[in-house]
């Protein structure tokens, strides 16, 4: 059976010294989590946060990559370095990504390549915003979103990225997609690659994010189809973020 994997994703936030108290809380309870547990940090602590999990069952994921392997890139960061400090997993498309640094799919497959190609494990972000949803177009652009991907670095690589579905209205809004709501675009997601591999379709990690809290986490991953979590400013409270890690 696949394991709930519930990724942290800090975004740009954090210091040296609440980082330290965030992770010495996370690791007493990440041991009674009953989870794969991962925190993407902004590049700066990916050591940091190293250190402090090195041993235990955390893994270490960074928030975004270079779609090139090496070169004259100023300011860019290669999937072989984050490999070097650690990382085992990196989000590739986020939305936040996608809307302020014009990241077009084309990009992200790029960057989804490379990650593959230096043994680490993409998060692909995928969502639709509300006015997409608002005219019924949530089917069109998650399966663009996703097809595109698919085509570009092909099934056999596909099977290696965990899919996480956020719908744009619903990240940092406090505003979650009702799980009803989230099943169905999960569902949609699961049925697609059923059509295209079996196999594939079945052992897809497809994480739900946006507005993920300690009160509607319980309900949201009572779906058949949501088989973890991305979580954005829940994960910067220990309180919350040990509760939606140790649900029952
Ligand atoms: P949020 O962010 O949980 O704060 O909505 C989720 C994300 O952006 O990954």
């Amino acid at each position: 059976m696949k394991q709930t994997l519930i990724i942290a994703n800090w975004k740009m936030n954090g210091s040296l010294v609440s980082n330290s108290k965030l992770l010495t809380a996370i690791l007493k309870f990440s041991n009674t989590a009953n989870t794969e547990l991962v925190i993407c940090p902004s590049y700066p602590y990916l050591h940091q946060v190293k250190e402090y999990i090195i041993g235990s069952k955390i893994k270490l994921g960074a928030q975004n990559v270079n779609e090139n392997i090496t070169g004259a890139y100023t300011g860019e960061v290669s999937a072989d370095m984050l490999k070097e400090f650690y990382c085992r997993y990196i989000l590739v498309g986020h939305s936040e990504r996608r809307a302020l640094f014009q990241e077009s799919n084309a990009l992200i497959a790029k960057k989804i390549t490379q990650t593959i190609d230096a043994g680490l494990t993409p998060v692909l972000c995928i969502g639709e915003t509300l006015a997409q949803r608002e005219n019924g177009d949530v089917k069109t652009v998650i399966l663009d979103q996703l097809s595109y991907v698919i085509n570009e670095i092909g099934l056999k690589k596909f099977k290696l990225v965990v899919i996480a579905y956020e719908p744009i209205w619903a990240i940092g809004t406090g505003q979650t997609a009702s799980p009803e709501q989230a099943q169905t675009v999960h569902r949609m997601i699961r049925q697609y690659l059923y059509g295209l591999d079996p196999i594939v379709s079945k052992e897809a990690s497809i994480l739900y994010g946006g507005s993920v809290n300690e009160t509607n986490a319980s309900l949201l991953i009572k779906q058949n189809d949501i088989d973890g979590f991305l979580v954005g400013g829940a994960s910067l409270n220990t309180e919350s973020f040990q509760a939606i890690c140790t649900l029952k």
